[in-house]
């Protein structure tokens, strides 16, 4: 943590607690842009990239944020070059591997979304190993999405309800939004509050579709890799100044 982080461990003044988002999602876009600005290969990038995350992770505890996801490998990403793909399997497998000490410490609650059968073995191995060992961890929710299409999560649960009513479990008048959001794959943490995405592209990629209806948005054109302390607070103070209507007037 560089010396202006170190001041910013605790909750910055001009932030109210009361307000905080309770969730924040995260598109980590940036990491080739940055790699390639520096003159390097884009893999390093990547793994600055996890630098980043892991410090914003520690970051939301620190402030009293207590859920955030942050979208690792979309269903799109395997159209990338295989040695970049096959680059970020190693990554995720690595950084699950060292870092689970760590997390059980942090008493970081770690759970994987997406279609995760697709993932090498070897990786679903440690997915499988890190949310079982953190299941009872309770000081923040960190979700990864990996190998997740939005658009798919959404399709798996009407599959899922289908098949309940094909079953005669459920009746089709009981589906609302409340039954429908129990079969996503983030059924166990609340709607994000506020979504960041870097590196200043204004999409939402196929990214929790159904749950960012409500969300903030805030983008911003700092790449992945430069989103410290200092962006995140930031964008905090944005949020804080926005109206949450929900539609209401
Ligand atoms: C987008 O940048 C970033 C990714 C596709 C990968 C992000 C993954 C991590 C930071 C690792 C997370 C690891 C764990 C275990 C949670 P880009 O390559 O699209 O950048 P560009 O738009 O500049 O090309």
């Amino acid at each position: 943590m560089t010396a202006k982080q170190t001041a910013l461990r605790e909750l910055p003044a001009d932030l109210n607690r009361e307000r905080l988002p309770k969730h924040v999602a995260v598109i980590m876009d940036g990491n080739g842009r940055w790699a390639k600005r520096q003159g390097l290969p884009r893999i390093l990038g990547h793994r600055r990239g996890v630098d980043t995350l892991k410090d914003i992770l520690r970051c939301c505890k620190d402030w009293g944020i207590k859920a955030l996801t942050a979208y690792a490998f979309s269903t799109e990403n395997w159209g990338r070059p295989l040695e970049e793909v096959d680059f970020l399997m190693t990554l995720f497998e690595r950084v699950l591997r060292q870092e689970l000490r760590e997390m059980m410490e942090e008493d970081v609650q770690i759970h994987f979304v997406g279609n995760l059968n697709a993932l090498p073995r070897s990786l679903q191995t440690e997915i499988n190993r890190s949310m079982e060992e953190t299941y009872d961890n309770k000081g923040i929710q960190f979700t990864v999405a990996t190998n997740y299409g939005g658009r798919q999560e959404i399709v798996d649960a009407c599959r899922a309800i289908a098949t309940q009513v094909q079953q005669g479990v459920i009746q089709p008048d009981q589906i609302d939004e409340s039954l429908f959001a129990r079969h996503l794959y983030t059924s166990r943490v609340c709607d994000p509050d506020l979504l960041i995405r870097t590196s200043g592209e204004m999409r939402i990629s196929n990214f929790l579709l159904w749950q960012v209806a409500y969300a903030e948005l805030y983008i911003t054109d700092t790449l992945w890799p430069d989103f410290d302390r200092t962006e995140f607070h930031r964008a905090l103070c944005a949020y804080q100044q926005r109206d949450r209507r929900f539609g209401r007037v």
